[in-house]
């Protein structure tokens, strides 16, 4: 173990234990909570079964979990006014499979109702007075898979207090201009896969304060909504994902300067251009992968180098790992280049930004020969898939720089010439196996040995046969017994924290 290492596992042990002290204070509050919330609500009473049927009626913690399912608009109205002479907290409402194609006005009068789902359930309009008298307390509202054409603004502008709104699976095609005017403590609102071929530049007017997390994702849109997103400077996550976007340009994602995760991924984006990003300094995570992209400009993540550590960019069609555009990422942890047509690499790949990278996936490309310094500053990596590609040889010189820190390796699926120089590779794994590493990996890599023309796999290589001096496999005592202190110290304390909770009475 060298110095950096060891510093590294000595501010593990800290981390633990201050850990450790928050599990106490963790454990001890939900239970002083518990004790004061108990005193303050009253307990929820559902009404007889055969007066709510065919409805059902559970209590909850919170309030009473009502389940309507495979019935009509008479039986639910029924079931309703039942309710209505208990006013209950009802803090989930779930209407599901049901003939319910409009709803009415006041069907929910005098209920308070926290979540709200009406699914599944062939619903085409709701009126405008249908959840105005909710405005209070619904906090969640899903309408998904349904027959909805439109947003329903009218009937949504009350819901003052809506923190989700799920739309996903109806049959929306437009978003209009202050399709969600009124909905201004929203924070979560998905339109997954619905029909949408427009949004309106001010389609989200007065989401502006909160909006956190947007699905856009399994429409038929062909371009980023530049204009309406542009006002969401609170949103943290967008997903435009399986849309029929082909191009991306410079100034697209203007406006977004707290986003952190933008998800792209299965559109029909070909080219990623100089500064299309550059706004979104915030961001930490890119998904692009099942796009057709080919070009990528040397400029494309220009923006992104101080929290980008997230990068997919797999089922594309990229030749070359686009090392120019990747140099400036120094935090980049994660790069994923899975199943593209990579078939040489340079040897100064991952020159400028390999520092950071803890995964790297390259399976599925046709990379025949591995450039004998190519991992040379890839100080972090943990994680190395190389399945699937042409290589005959891996040689254990290339693999020096990154053996100390990998945990899992995947290189099955290559045309491998049985040779010594492949015996860093069992070595490998008996190593892990020492450090309590379970590697994940069913799969075990095959080689072949043109000595008697068979396969091997490469852990039981017949070294003696193959005259391999050196191969030497023994077993490292150190790591293993670290990790148990840890453990016992850990406990220790839960149980120190658990007397002085008891004592505490
Ligand atoms: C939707 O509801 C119908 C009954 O109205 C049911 O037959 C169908 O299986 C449901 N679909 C899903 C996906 O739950
Ligand atoms: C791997 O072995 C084959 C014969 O089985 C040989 O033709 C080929 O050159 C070898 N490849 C390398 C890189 O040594």
């Amino acid at each position: 173990m060298d110095k950096g290492q060891r510093s590294q596992w000595l501010y593990s042990t800290q981390s633990m234990h201050s850990a450790a002290g928050v599990v106490c204070v963790l454990l001890l509050f939900p239970l002083l909570l518990g004790q004061t919330m108990a005193q303050g609500t009253p307990q929820q009473v559902c009404p007889e079964q055969s007066d709510i049927s065919p409805c059902i009626c559970t209590v909850k913690k919170n309030g009473l979990d009502v389940l309507c399912e495979a019935t009509d608009l008479m039986h639910i109205t029924k079931s309703m006014g039942t309710l209505k002479g208990k006013s209950p907290i009802i803090f989930y409402l779930k209407l599901r499979h049901n003939n319910l194609p409009k709803l009415q006005g006041f069907v929910f009068l005098a209920l308070d109702i926290r979540h709200l789902t009406i699914h599944n359930s062939s619903l085409a309009a709701i009126e405008e007075n249908a959840l105005s008298s909710l405005g209070k307390g619904l906090t969640q509202l899903d309408v998904s898979l349904n027959q909805m054409k439109t947003v329903p603004s009218q009937a949504l502008q009350h819901l003052y207090h809506l923190l989700i709104l799920n739309l996903n699976h109806n049959k929306i095609t437009v978003l209009h201009n202050n399709a969600f005017e009124g909905l201004d403590t929203l924070e979560i609102l998905t339109l997954y896969e619905n029909k949408i071929t427009q949004v309106d530049p001010e389609a989200f007017r007065g989401l502006e304060k909160k909006l956190k997390r947007l699905n856009l994702g399994g429409n038929d849109l062909t371009n980023v909504p530049q204009k309406a997103l542009s006002i969401l400077d609170t949103l943290k996550k967008l997903e435009i994902q399986e849309n029929k976007i082909r191009t991306i340009s410079e100034g697209d994602f203007e406006g977004l300067q707290n986003l952190d995760s933008l998800i792209l991924a299965h559109n029909m984006i070909t080219t990623v251009p100089a500064n299309v990003f550059t706004h979104l300094s915030m961001l930490n995570s890119l998904e692009l992968e099942g796009n057709k992209i080919s070009i990528i400009d040397k400029d494309a993540f220009k923006g992104l180098e101080e929290n980008l550590q997230y990068l997919r960019l797999g089922d594309n069609n990229i030749h070359a790992i686009p090392s120019e555009a990747l140099r400036p990422l120094h935090r980049l942890r994660h790069l994923d280049l899975r199943n593209n047509n990579i078939n040489v690499l340079a040897d100064d790949a991952f020159t400028g930004y390999g520092d950071s990278l803890t995964f790297l996936n390259l399976q599925k490309n046709d990379i025949k020969v591995l450039p004998s310094t190519l991992f040379e500053n890839l100080n972090s990596l943990e994680t190395l898939n190389l399945q699937n590609n042409k290589l005959q040889r891996i040689p254990q010189d290339t693999m020096e720089p990154v053996i100390d820190t990998l945990r899992i390796i995947d290189i099955t699926d290559n045309p491998l010439n049985c040779s010594c120089e492949l015996t860093w590779f069992p070595k490998l794994l008996e190593d892990l196996k020492n450090k309590d590493d379970e590697m994940s990996q069913k799969k075990k890599p095959l080689c072949h040995m043109s000595l008697d023309n068979r396969e091997y796999f490469v852990q039981a290589m017949p070294t003696e046969k193959m005259h391999c001096a050196g191969l030497n496999v023994s077993p490292s005592p150190t790591s293993g017994g670290l990790i148990r202190i840890l453990q016992v110290n850990i406990l220790a304390q839960i149980a120190m924290c658990s007397v002085a909770f008891l004592s505490s009475f």
